[in-house]
């Protein structure tokens, strides 16, 4: 058998010719199946042989294990910036042209020439990335952080196909590979599999991303090079930093060398030898942008020649041989012909201009969203408007403005609750628009539009844990009609699971019998699940991990929540609180009118000030963590009072089912504190008791204790645990008595 050192080294080079082949060229010279083979040959080798293994191995392109952190890379020269970006400024009218020009004519100027050989490119709107290759073999990829240091992401740089892991030029073996590249350009998603990806990720209940900036410095920024691998990230090259190799005299050379080496490069590179020149080739990628596969909004100019760019030098971090030139996005005028109005799977209200087609930045768009009800107030949008329409990024298309003198007699301004009837538009259930908030949402536990993320975030690993429930399942759960709402999950029966179909009617694909049964058996662990979990599993607004915590710290059983004194008391305090301020006399956006009104707005002012004490009185013992605050008390009663809270609690009655707190701690007593048994008693705490010291001390204190950080002749006990030196000693020394946590609970039990 051939040597496996060899058999391995000659496996990579061919897959990276034949992934380059694929990928960069898109000319494939072998099978798929025939890749898959060599691919599997390979893995089997290097897992035989882990002492062979190479971080640049195709087989890490399907992404190899998380990194721990992001190690700083410091340039080896430092990744600038260009400061004359020429954008369209409306209020002075300039025109970015004319700055070009005067971009131009600095140019000449310093170079003492009138014709200036430059290239035009366009602006790829990704994320700048530099890649170092040392001896053709990809070293580290680092974004451009400051500019001189950035983060080590080759992790996630790797699983970029386009991406070489080793250079090959295409002449004879080993000839014209630069000992020394540091490759510069930008990493993307291009727009069609950023679209796709959106689509898929919405369709699993999944959050979508806004652009595919946004999408792609998300992506790098994630640990796990999985992740990456499955995105569809690409590369482009625009530029080089360090290098060590043949002359280059010009971008000429570059372009050549980027082509001898299969680095995939921007295009279309238009090279101008005159100013005319140089105008005609921005409007020619201005007219062809939106052709290419990225998001752009603009042209690069940068000056050809190598020792010219020299001459010219830098200004700070910024060369003066290069500018950006940002294009005026497309505007096109057409008619909104009604506002449909959404419900997302979280329930927010999102409304949506239905517009008259209309051609814009290479697409037709027919609708806009148009965000929420106070951006419609802003821009006066209404149905029947002729409105101005333009791809925000060149992507997403928006609605800029409304032509006013364009509007019907009889359009009226838009109210988003009165154009659903003040209902649900997906299951007719109440919207409310929260203090604070710009968006109007469904609140019901049961509506469909809500029913896949409500369903996943109930069986998600940190709620209920209901293993083999994901997005897909959820989804077809809820498309095949097993579930309404994540409580219907208790009534699954293990046949129909097992058939459910998690496919198209096209091409069916069955759940099956072996995860149907781990679904069943999870579920009935899920019964026994603490009140905390299933708080979480709720979605209850407002309601995360730290907060299901704190409730289940202060309620024994989830019955227990909709009568909740510590929720109510803290809702009424903000309330009367708002109240107060509001008819304080010393309101300033509100002042009284005269001296009675004064006289009267005091004393309403001052019961509401007492009435306020009074029921921070009676939460103080609770001591409630921040991480219950007004909007989680607002959140947790409104649920409970609304029809869709009403039905979980019956719900979960037909179940038998009433999960209790596995972190309560009793509530103080409602008698007269004088009668609790540790009333009057100063403790002190010290050693490692069987809970924690905050939680010891709130048991103490609801008890009447107070409990004090350190002993004096005024304490009563030394509450002492294991280990605990120095204080015990002064207590023994001021004669106070140290008792351990078994009496301390039979004083607390009276
Ligand atoms: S050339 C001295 N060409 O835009 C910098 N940059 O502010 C020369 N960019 O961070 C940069 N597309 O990452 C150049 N075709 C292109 C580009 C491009 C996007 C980014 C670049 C830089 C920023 C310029």
């Amino acid at each position: 058998m051939a040597d496996p050192e060899q058999r391995i080294r000659e496996l990579r080079a061919e897959l990276e010719h034949h992934n380059r082949l694929y990928y960069t060229e898109a000319a494939p010279e072998i099978s798929d199946a025939e890749y898959d083979a060599k691919f599997r040959e390979l893995e089997e080798l290097e897992e035989d042989h882990p002492e062979l293994a190479d971080p640049n191995s195709p087989t890490r392109r399907v992404g190899g294990e998380p990194i721990e952190g992001f190690e700083q890379v410091r340039h080896l020269v430092p990744m600038l910036s260009i400061d004359d970006v020429f954008e369209l400024d409306p209020a002075t009218s300039d025109t970015p042209e004319a700055e070009l020009i005067e971009f131009y004519q600095r140019l000449r100027k310093n170079l003492g020439r009138d014709d200036i050989a430059v290239t035009v490119e366009p602006k790829i709107d990704g994320v700048a990335v530099s890649l170092v290759y040392r001896g053709g073999v990809l070293d580290y990829a680092a974004t451009r952080g400051d500019g001189e240091t950035g983060d080590d992401i080759t992790h996630n740089v790797r699983t970029i196909h386009r991406v070489p892991l080793r250079l090959e030029a295409a002449g004879e073996a080993g000839a014209g590979v630069p000992e020394l590249l540091e490759v510069r350009g930008e990493i993307f998603m291009p727009n069609e599999a950023f679209a796709r990806m959106n689509e898929e990720r919405d369709e699993a209940g999944l959050a979508t991303f806004v652009n595919p900036r946004n999408a792609t410095a998300g992506t790098l920024k994630q640990l796990d090079p999985k992740m990456a691998a499955e995105r569809p990230l690409d590369f482009l090259a625009h530029g080089f930093g360090a290098y060590e190799g043949d002359a280059l005299g010009g971008e000429d050379d570059f372009t050549a060398l980027l082509e001898s080496l299969a680095i995939p490069r921007n295009q279309p590179l238009i090279a101008a030898a005159t100013l005319e020149e140089t105008l005609e080739a921005v409007g020619r990628i201005d007219r062809e942008r939106h052709e290419l596969p990225y998001a752009t909004d603009g042209a690069v100019i940068k000056v050809a020649d190598y020792e010219e760019r020299r001459t010219l030098g830098f200004r700070s971090r910024a060369p003066r041989w290069a500018a950006a030139y940002k294009f005026r996005p497309e505007q096109k005028e057409t008619v909104l012909r009604d506002i449909t109005v959404q419900v997302g799977r979280t329930g927010v209200l999102t409304p949506v201009a239905e517009l008259e087609p209309v051609f814009v930045s290479g697409t037709t768009v027919s609708r806009a969203t148009l965000h929420n009800e106070e951006e419609i107030e802003r821009k006066d949008i209404r149905i029947g408007d002729t409105v101005l329409v333009e791809k925000a990024g060149e992507i997403i298309p928006a609605v800029v403005k409304v032509i006013t003198d364009k509007r019907p007699d009889d359009a009226e301004p838009f109210s988003l609750p009165d154009h659903v009837g003040h209902r649900c538009p997906s299951c007719g259930g109440p919207i409310a628009k929260e203090e604070g908030f710009v968006a109007w949402r469904c609140g019901n536990f049961a509506c469909p539009a809500q029913a896949v993320s409500r369903i996943r975030q109930f069986a998600s690993r940190k709620a209920l844990d209901i293993d083999g429930v994901g997005g897909i399942v959820a989804e077809a759960l809820v498309r095949h009609a097993h579930c309404r709402t994540p409580l219907d999950l208790f009534d699954l029966d293990e046949e129909p699971l097992a058939a459910l179909n998690l496919g198209s009617e096209e091409e069916p694909r069955r759940f099956g019998e072996k995860n149907a049964a781990k679904v069943i058996s999870a579920l009935g662990r899920a019964r026994d699940k603490p009140l905390d979990r299933w708080l979480f599993a709720m979605g209850i607004r407002h309601v995360g991990e730290s907060a299901s915590k704190e409730l289940a710290r202060l309620h024994e059983t989830l019955r227990d929540l909709p009568e909740s004194r510590v929720l109510h008391g803290i809702r009424d305090a903000t309330r009367l609180e708002a109240e107060r301020r509001q008819v304080s006399p010393r309101n300033r956006d509100n002042p009284p009118a005269d001296d009675d009104s004064k006289k009267a707005r005091q004393e309403k002012h001052d019961e509401l000030k007492r009435e306020i004490a009074a029921i921070e009185d009676s939460l103080a013992p609770f001591e409630v963590s921040p991480d219950v605050g007004p909007a989680v008390a607002d959140s947790v009663t409104a649920f409970f009072d609304s029809e869709a809270g009403r039905h979980v609690l019956e719900r979960l009655a037909e179940l038998g089912l009433d999960p209790k707190s596995a972190n309560f701690l009793p509530q103080p007593a409602e008698a007269d504190p004088g009668e609790a048994p540790l009333a009057g008693k100063t403790l002190v705490l010290t050693g490692t008791l069987s809970v924690g010291r905050d939680e010891m001390k709130r048991l103490l204190e609801s008890k009447g204790a107070k409990v004090s950080g350190s002993v004096s002749k005024n304490t009563d006990f030394l509450l002492a645990g294991e280990g605990g030196g120095s204080k015990r000693k002064k207590a023994e020394s001021l004669g106070v008595r140290v008792i351990d946590e078994d009496e301390a609970r039979r004083m607390i039990e009276g």
